[in-house]
């Protein structure tokens, strides 16, 4: 006989979940009593679960298998008739996002601080997804934190822990127990997606490629998905194994944190092809040899590609794209005859267009690419839909981009982030730069066509974001953006943007850096950088 225990407790403070959940130390979520308020507090605010079966997993960091037994043993109490969960924990964030599509759970829960370092005393996360399997809207992570702040009790069942371990249906206290292969369900969405036998046999031809699973939650996805059906060499996968703290990495796919594989990559003998995925696997970074590819310009060429692949053989609805990412999207959308949409920072936003059919393929530059096949951002996606491309026009990946900027022009671009400034500092030059009113002024070579801080009204359902970022838009379409990064978690970091469209082949091999300095000067001088923040150069340079 197994009986739920009440549980007394008191309201925490913070509990307010992000767009990407609650993410805090590994310390915090330790605390006793603080990870229960939090999952009572979502199944307090999400309906009636009675019945109903919810998907559990996370990216295998540390403090991953202790949530989800407790997880468990709460979600029994509740009442859930059956939680779904990764072997040994595991499911990436876009693998769970097509487990709740296609079992059409009641939802699920993430355990993922996405590319934060993990450990014991680094980051932990926990988000939930809705039916539809995108994050929970604003609406519903209101009332979970509404909740938080009142709770008195929670609920949870006083058993020994189930095994998660291995595959097999089992029970914990009357609730059914299902823990399930994460790789297999993904591995045969993306089948349905993508031309395997193209891609195995360009791997059969002798194609190298390498993937950096960073030792994060892709490794066993990429091992089964590139080595064992698509044929790609043992050793394909790099850091394949996931780690509790990611082998004291910092598990997020740049050119800074992926050194293994850019070494590699920029390095003699290098492979044709390189990509890496984040902590919880719905983040990409794409290398061709000797060749970065911008998230922006990789948005731009899978849309102008991706009816090589079966699963967007019919062509695009629209394609999507936050406001700072780069407009080269936007030339394909226009050449193709479809809607672009331009949303603010964050996955989030993309759900609506999703839903409706109005977008296919979505993309940020802060390495998100995806598609309407799920709900999240999903690296590996983006990574096999490259497969696919290269596939079908077994051509590098440098000339790939090279033609498309051939043909649509470049859209030079880079990212300048000042990290760990002081928040009251860069509230100040935000606030400066929102002061301004520029339109007709020239800076340098630049004439102002309008600057604005930029508010999006969401086409499907009317809501509307303000405050999302300045844009300082030149005449000739060159742009600067300016917002607060908001997933920092020490101090303020500011991201500048700044982007100028070169129509011109002959000027299409220049080093971004040189050739848009001098609108990053201009950006520098506009904002006050260096008085306001005391730095005079940017920490990061993407
Ligand atoms: C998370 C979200 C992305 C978003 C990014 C922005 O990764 O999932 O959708 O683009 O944050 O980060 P930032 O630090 O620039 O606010
Ligand atoms: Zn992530």
């Amino acid at each position: 006989m197994t009986t739920v225990k009440h549980v007394a407790t008191t309201p925490f403070d913070g509990q307010k979940p992000g767009t990407s959940g609650l993410r805090k130390k590994v310390r915090v979520f330790q605390q006793p009593h603080y990870l229960e308020n939090f999952v009572q507090a979502i199944f307090d605010s999400i309906g009636d679960v009675a019945g109903k079966t919810l998907v559990v997993g996370g990216d295998g960091r540390f403090h991953n298998r202790s949530a989800i037994q407790t997880i468990l043993k709460m979600a029994a109490a509740a009442g859930f008739a059956k939680v779904m969960v990764g072997k040994g924990g595991i499911l990436s964030t876009p693998a769970a996002s097509c487990v709740i599509r296609k079992y059409k759970t009641f939802g699920g829960i993430i355990l993922s601080a996405s590319h934060n370092p993990g450990g014991p005393d680094e980051d932990f996360g926990i988000k939930y997804n809705i039916p539809a399997g995108g994050p929970a809207p604003e609406g519903v992570t209101e009332a979970i934190y509404a909740r938080t702040t009142e709770i008195n009790e929670y609920r949870i069942l006083d058993v020994a822990d189930v095994d998660i371990e291995s595959v097999g249906d089992r029970s914990l206290g009357g609730m059914a127990v299902t823990v399930f292969d994460p790789v297999a369900d993904y591995a045969e969405l993306m089948g349905s997606l993508f031309d395997f036998d193209a891609i195995r046999a360009l791997f059969a031809g002798g194609f190298r490629m390498r993937f950096d699973a960073m030792h994060a939650v892709t490794g066993p996805y990429a091992s089964v998905i590139l080595e064992d059906i698509l044929g790609a060499p043992k050793g394909t996968v790099m850091n394949g194994i996931p780690l509790e703290d990611f082998g004291h990495g910092h598990p997020d796919p740049n050119l800074v944190h992926a050194h293994d594989l850019v070494e590699e990559m920029f390095g003699p003998d290098a492979p044709d092809f390189g990509a890496a995925s984040d902590g919880d696997g719905d983040r990409n970074m794409i290398l061709g040899r000797d060749f970065y590819v911008t998230p922006s310009d990789s948005l731009a060429v899978l849309a102008a590609n991706a009816t090589c692949a079966p699963g967007y053989a019919k062509g695009l609805a629209g394609i999507a794209r936050s406001m700072p990412t780069s407009a080269a999207a936007d030339r394909v959308a226009a050449a193709l005859g479809i809607k672009s949409y331009e949303t603010p920072t964050g996955w989030k936003f993309f759900g609506t267009l999703l839903d409706a059919g109005l977008a296919t393929l979505c993309g940020e530059e802060s390495f998100g690419t995806g598609s309407d096949h799920v709900r999240e951002k999903d690296g590996l996606w983006a990574v096999l839909l490259w497969l696919n491309v290269l596939a079908a026009r077994k051509q590098p990946v440098a000339d790939i981009v090279r033609e498309h900027w051939a043909k649509y022009g470049r859209n030079v671009y880079s990212r300048h982030d000042y990290e760990g400034i002081d928040t009251a500092a860069a509230n100040g030059l935000m606030d400066h730069l929102r002061g301004l009113s520029l339109k007709g002024q020239t800076l340098g070579a630049y004439t102002v066509a309008f600057n604005d801080d930029f508010a999006y009204t969401d086409p499907v359902d009317g809501s509307v974001s303000t405050k999302q970022g300045i844009r300082i838009v030149f005449e000739d379409g060159s742009r600067i953006v300016f917002r607060l990064s908001g997933t920092g978690t020490e101090g303020a970091t500011l991201r500048v943007y700044i982007e100028q469209y070169e129509p011109d082949p002959a000027k299409h091999g220049a080093d971004p850096q040189d050739a848009l300095a001098e609108l990053i000067k201009i950006a520098r001088d506009v904002a006050e950088i260096e008085a306001r923040t005391g730095r005079s150069e940017p920490t990061v340079i993407t």
